[in-house]
């Protein structure tokens, strides 16, 4: 029997894994630096309010009342708003829906939108950034008209200004702008999700990082109507259930929003002190400029043995190599309370 699924779709030519995630990378005894979820989440309240939330199991899923929530709290209309399970949902339905002459992924970046745009048979153009991992808008091609960026990305942590990525706008292409963790960013400075002049403008957004929401599959799009639908038509029915849109509700009230805000100033603090002890170090270089987000990415140059050498003495940090753009001798470390940082900077200290 001939198989007909492509042949390892998952894999670019090179060979990197684009299906490979942090969460492949912890176990038992290892302090997780590797994944990106807020440490001590979901809150109470939250666990508390999906609790209640099951009593309604029996009913099929009825996103109404969420998609206004959503839609309220970016201040547009709610047929702007498709719910998803999780950001990662969100690429598997942009590959089906888009028909795409001429796609560019902006690497290094999170792997799924190339893994999902690739699994549905589309050729993939990368950009690779390098340097500091900025992005200029002269990068992209201007033929484009399917083009994939994070912010701020994963794994750099790099946050491009807005202006740079409302630039890549233009009518005929489509702009996804994944801002899986632009919650981690205090006041969201550089968010786009609230803009609906800039033509073909998708915005993704997770709710996954800040409130430990990973194993319920939760977030949603922000784009114009016509792009909303065509979503819709390539969704399978029901994806996102009933808990995972009374989490859609329960996080973007106002409220809830100015939680996630403190999360992230108390966040920026604790990166600011990691930051200050890796300067500490020799052996280490921070890549990207500016890094803004939860973790950082830490280059050893000429040592592709740290990470191995961290989870000897239990620390779990996340593979570089993976990344289109990186290699063997980068990590993405998670960043925590101050204490586990000093700890793991130690540690750190002994390997190199
Ligand atoms: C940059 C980025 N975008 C999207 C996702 C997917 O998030 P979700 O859990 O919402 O599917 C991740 C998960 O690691 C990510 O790092």
């Amino acid at each position: 029997m001939t198989a007909l699924l492509p042949d390892d779709p998952a894999s670019d030519p090179p060979g990197h894994d684009l299906a490979h995630h942090g969460d492949a990378e912890v176990g038992p005894g290892l302090v997780d630096l590797a994944v990106n979820v807020r440490a001590g989440t979901p809150p109470a309240w939250l666990t508390e309010r999906l609790t209640a939330s099951l009593v309604g199991l029996a009913a099929y899923p009825n996103a109404t009342a969420a998609r206004a929530a959503v839609a309220a709290a970016h201040g547009r209309d709610p047929a702007q708003v498709w719910p998803v399970a999780g950001a990662a949902e969100a690429f598997v339905l942009l590959a089906r829906a888009l028909r795409p002459r001429r796609a560019v992924v902006v690497h290094p970046q999170f792997t799924e939108p190339e893994a999902a745009l690739r699994a549905a048979g589309h050729a993939v153009e990368r950009v690779v950034l390098d340097g500091d991992l900025t992005l200029d808008a002269g990068d992209v091609p201007e033929e484009a008209d399917l083009v994939v960026v994070g912010n701020p990305t994963n794994p750099t942590s790099v946050l491009h200004p807005a202006a740079t990525l409302a630039g890549l706008a233009r009518p005929g292409r489509v702009l996804v702008v994944d801002e899986a963790f632009a919650d981690t960013v205090p006041g969201e400075p550089e968010s786009l999700a609230a803009r609906t002049d800039l033509p073909g403008l998708v915005v993704l957004r997770s709710l996954t990082k800040t409130w430990g929401l990973a194993g319920l599959r939760v977030g949603y799009v922000l784009a114009p109507e016509e792009l909303v639908a065509a979503l819709a038509a390539a969704a399978p029915p029901w994806s996102v259930s009933t808990p995972a849109l009374e989490a859609m509700q329960a996080c973007t009230t106002p409220a809830a929003r100015d939680e996630a805000d403190r999360a992230a100033v108390a966040l920026r603090g604790d990166r600011e002190h990691l930051l200050g002890l890796l300067a500490g170090l020799d052996g280490v270089e921070v890549r990207g400029s500016d890094p803004a987000a939860s973790f950082v990415l830490l280059r050893f140059p000429g040592r592709t043995d740290v990470r191995g050498a961290l989870r000897d003495r239990g620390w779990a940090v996340r593979r570089g190599d993976t990344f289109p753009g990186l290699d063997g001798e980068h990590v993405r470390a998670a960043v925590r309370d101050r204490a586990t940082s000093e700890s793991f900077v130690a540690a750190l200290r002994e390997v190199l």
